[in-house]
């Protein structure tokens, strides 16, 4: 107890001012952490909420600003449909469980990735988990559901293409600037973290375009076990990072 209370500020050996303002999370290892404890997967998914939840609590008493986490990627609709079934149920649940808490302490809440496709009654939850918090001024949760980087990207081309098929946009203006306001992002600053949990030392289709300068940490451990302590650490070796943004660094 004593040791969690003291998690509750900020760690003394990270420095408030190099605390990184965006950390987005690719929560993998559901089901490995549940095959492992001969349990099936879908205790691992439900487990993985309890470890979101406080992962958000914690970026907020440490003072980052925006936390981003990968929820069901456009390739998970691949799973058995059960699988599927089930994590669909689960957001609608889980979202409409937490909302008056959400509303408690803050949090704005935003969802990226193609929402069309999801099924009607989780939609109806996101909108109204949406709306109720776009009011909130505390720290910035988005949840990639239904996101694919490549269709992301492929979607703001088609909107800038339209803008100037019908005249209200220059082909010389676009720049960065106007593909970033295409972008289901938009409005949020590019992650300075990427944790991904599980070992896997890749990026499987996550915020392609914004990740550009993002420092990536991987863990070996499963998400359903990522805890403060583990937050911590990520956050340590992230400080101890020399960002150089393709800029000469400080000689040693
Ligand atoms: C991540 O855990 C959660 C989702 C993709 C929804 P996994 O379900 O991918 O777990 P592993 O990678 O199979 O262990
Ligand atoms: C990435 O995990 C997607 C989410 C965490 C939602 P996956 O388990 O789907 O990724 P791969 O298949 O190992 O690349
Ligand atoms: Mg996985």
């Amino acid at each position: 107890m004593a040791a969690k209370q003291l998690l509750q500020e900020i760690p003394t050996d990270l420095l408030r001012e190099r605390m990184p303002r965006h950390v987005a999370v690719i929560m993998d290892g559901n089901g490995r952490w549940a095959k492992r404890r001969a349990m099936p997967r879908i205790m691992g998914h439900r487990k993985g909420v309890d470890v979101l939840k406080d992962l958000l609590r914690c970026c907020r008493d440490w003072g980052i600003e925006a936390l981003t986490a990968y929820a069901f990627s456009t390739e998970n609709w691949g799973r058995p449909t059960e699988e599927v079934e089930f994590l669909m149920t689960l957001f609608e649940r889980v979202l409409r469980k937490e909302l008056r808490e959400m509303m408690k302490e803050n949090v704005q809440i935003r969802f990226v990735g193609n929402l069309e496709m999801l099924p009607d009654s989780l939609r109806e939850e996101i909108d109204r988990a949406v709306e109720a918090t776009r009011v909130n001024t505390g720290i910035r949760f988005t949840i990639a559901t239904n996101y694919g980087g490549r269709q992301e990207i492929l979607q703001a081309c088609r909107s800038i293409a339209a803008a100037v098929k019908d005249g209200t946009l220059a082909l010389e203006d676009i720049d960065e600037s106007i593909f970033e306001r295409n972008l289901y992002t938009n409005g949020i600053c590019d992650p300075d973290l990427l944790i991904r949990t599980s070992g896997e030392m890749r990026i499987s289709n996550f915020l392609l375009w914004q990740m550009a300068y993002a420092e990536i940490y991987v863990t070996d451990t499963m998400w359903p076990d990522f805890d403060r302590a583990q937050f911590h650490t990520a956050l340590r070796d992230y400080q101890s990072r020399e960002r150089r943004f393709g800029k000469v660094g400080i000689q040693l």
